[in-house]
């Protein structure tokens, strides 16, 4: 498919304007890096971020894979986002539009986001939190999540977002293992024009969570929160009466500034850590390359909070750069189909950065949607979390950026921090479906099992080969755990977990993860998260779960199920199942579909074969090496099974 792929150059006006001008731009810059990595993220860092100290060393990569970046340097990630404009015109310029979903609507300027989050970092301080302690925000979007954050940064709290859709079980989990101190949260907030309440899933969680010792609730649907004294206090009831003065201290370069839990190929999700002065720089330097983002730009990264996009790209890469930012609280049904591009007119958005599974969503309800509004502001788009298909690039080029806005098809990981593959805007012509090549600093290779460069052309796993600013720094609490994901299979290299190819040109098409981890609407899923969610339902004996392909959400999620003897009703107990995960982990994992069957197909050392599973809900045919399979009955019942329903 690569090798006639259509390519899409920028237009010379998009050159013209770009922050990267053409392949030449491009090539120096990549080459600049290549050649000493250290004096070019050096030079980038001290021109882009605000530091109050200097480093001593840029790199400390003696200790792999613990990688320490500006060794010495100080600095505030707060005061980057904020504090650094107020001296500059920025200061009256718009940090965040907000748009909710009931059509309310804010703009905060600079000024102000630097007083609700030194008000709030306040209101911390005077609840006890300080340095190295760790606050779990679980929180619609909504700016306070974002002033959240921040105010967590401007003390070196480490803060952990939880996605608002994860369940009560899930958000447990995450404040034990982190030993989290401090849940911010909201009464609820406003999803397909109804309340999603968030108070009572946290009152759930913490009653198992003894290292919790303050609650604070934003109000926002003010639908009567319960709450418990002592422990429970509301937003701007503590915040009455604050200073809005709170000096940002400057921490250490590799000061810890949030952890983030992702899937990973067990049942127990991994709590990634990112921290500060290598992590800022890179995602400033993205900001400039990728998003090519200038003063009067306005910029919408549709990703909720929860998730890394929502860290890098709508807070900490553009707020560090100064961007005006859209924050839109709901989804983009409601009330219509229209919804974002209405948004899109009403604010005049210059860029768009949203996912592949939103784009199919949309695509489906048909072009009178987009066609009713006027998106003529849009100068460029981007695509981030899944492999985007060619026919729902060429409509998001066509439909939505009218033939001329570059799309950034960006691939990166939450591990990453930041954008790894992509396009330069106003550089590298785009091929549909393709991230193309690695930006500055990032030296992406296709290798086989040795770790050997494969020919172009041939398929292989994604490695990064040399440390980068971003990069995570290890699991919280599990250092052996980092090593083994991440830097066992390749000694001394990063392994991402994804299979890719590079076509003649050198552009990398990702293929898909290798691993247990699927990839439904772009968010990443483990298969072993749910099959133990699966096995501690009262009738299951054994599950295994497998991504199945999807025309709108790209994979989903497809539970094969042994139950316990005895008489069970599977109509009902199937829709149960899928209830039951949606309460274990959170709706967005709620199962498309669970197949009961009479024995799984295993080795004989007793593993479940899934890739004999997801061959069935893949391909429906069984191929490949089954010489270690104990009872072949199995797969070909399990495989006629998938025939007849089809
Ligand atoms: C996949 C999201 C193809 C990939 C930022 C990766 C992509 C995983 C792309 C990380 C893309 C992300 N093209 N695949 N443009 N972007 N992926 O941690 O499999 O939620 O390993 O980070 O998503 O997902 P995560």
């Amino acid at each position: 498919m690569s090798d006639h792929a259509v390519v899409y150059a920028p237009s010379a006006e998009f050159i013209a304007q770009a922050n990267v001008k053409g392949m030449e731009g491009y090539r120096e810059l990549y080459a600049a890096a290549d050649a000493d990595p250290e004096k070019f993220w050096s030079e980038f860092a001290a021109s882009s971020v605000d530091w109050a100290e200097p480093w001593t060393q840029v790199l400390d990569w003696s200790n792999p894979p613990f990688a320490k970046w500006f060794v010495g340097a100080k600095l505030n990630v707060a005061h980057n986002c904020l504090d650094r404009h107020l001296s500059t015109s920025r200061k009256d310029k718009i940090a965040i539009l907000f748009e909710g979903e009931p059509g309310d609507s804010r703009a905060i300027t600079y000024a102000e986001l630097h007083k609700l989050v030194s008000r709030f970092a306040n209101v911390l301080k005077g609840r006890g939190l300080k340095q190295g302690d760790r606050a779990i925000i679980y929180m619609p979007m909504i700016p306070e999540a974002a002033v959240a954050m921040l105010a967590c940064a401007r003390l070196g709290i480490i803060h952990s977002v939880v996605f608002g859709g994860f369940s009560a079980e899930a958000l447990k989990t995450r404040i034990q293992d982190l030993g989290a101190q401090l849940v911010i949260t909201a009464d609820g907030g406003w999803r397909r024009a109804k309340e999603v309440k968030l108070k009572p899933a946290v009152d759930e969680a913490v009653l198992d969570c003894p290292t919790i010792q303050n609650v604070i609730v934003y109000q926002r649907t003010n639908s009567g929160a319960a709450m418990t004294e002592g422990r429970d206090h509301w937003w701007h009831e503590l915040e009455a009466g604050v200073s809005d003065d709170c000096p940002a201290e400057p921490f250490d370069s590799e000061t810890p500034l949030y952890v983030l839990y992702t899937s990973g190929t067990t049942g127990k999700p991994k709590g990634i850590l990112h921290t500060s002065g290598g992590y800022l720089t890179q995602a400033m330097a993205s900001m400039k390359w990728v998003f090519d983002l200038k003063e009067s730009d306005i910029y919408w990264c549709s990703a909720d909070i929860g998730w890394v996009t929502g860290h890098s790209y709508v807070v900490y890469g553009p707020l560090a750069s100064g961007a005006t930012v859209l924050m839109y609280e709901g989804t983009p049904d409601t009330p219509t189909f229209a919804r974002w591009w209405q948004v899109i007119e009403k604010y005049k958005v210059t860029i768009f950065y949203t996912s592949p599974t939103a784009i199919r969503a949309l695509i489906r309800q048909g072009d009178q949607f987009p066609n009713a509004h006027d998106l003529s502001s849009l100068r460029l788009l981007g695509s981030v979390g899944e492999p985007i298909n060619p026919a729902a690039w060429e409509w998001y080029y066509k439909t939505i950026g009218k033939s001329k806005c570059p799309i950034v098809d960006t691939w990166w990981q939450t591990e990453t921090g930041t954008i790894m593959i992509s396009p330069l805007p106003g550089a590298v012509p785009a091929k549909p479906g393709s991230g193309t090549l690695p930006l500055p600093g990032v030296q992406a290779e296709v290798v086989d099992l040795k770790g050997h460069p494969v020919e172009r052309g041939k398929e292989g796993y994604l490695i990064i080969r040399k440390p980068w600013p971003s990069m995570l720094r290890t699991l919280w609490g599990d250092p052996e755990r980092f090593k083994e994901a991440y830097w066992s299979k390749f000694p001394g290299i990063y392994f991402t977990g994804d299979a890719a190819r590079q076509d003649e040109d050198g552009y990398f098409w990702v293929l898909g993860r290798v691993d247990d981890v699927m990839n439904v609407s772009g968010h990443r899923l483990s298969t072993m998260e749910i099959e133990s969610a699966l096995v501690r339902h009262p009738a299951v004996a054994e599950a295994a779960v497998v991504g199945k392909p999807h025309e709108i959400t790209g994979q989903a999620v497809c539970c094969f199920v042994t139950l316990k003897k005895g008489d069970h009703d599977v109509d009902a107990l199937g829709k149960e199942l899928r209830q039951w995960v949606a309460h274990e982990i959170g709706a967005f994992a709620r199962p498309e579909e669970i197949r009961f069957t009479e024995a799984m197909p295993k080795t004989r050392s007793g593993k479940i074969m899934r890739r004999l599973l997801r061959e069935i809900v893949t391909s429906h045919t069984v191929a490949g090496d089954v010489t270690t399979l104990e009872d072949m009955n199995v797969i070909t019942s399990l495989a006629a099974a998938q025939q007849d329903e089809d």
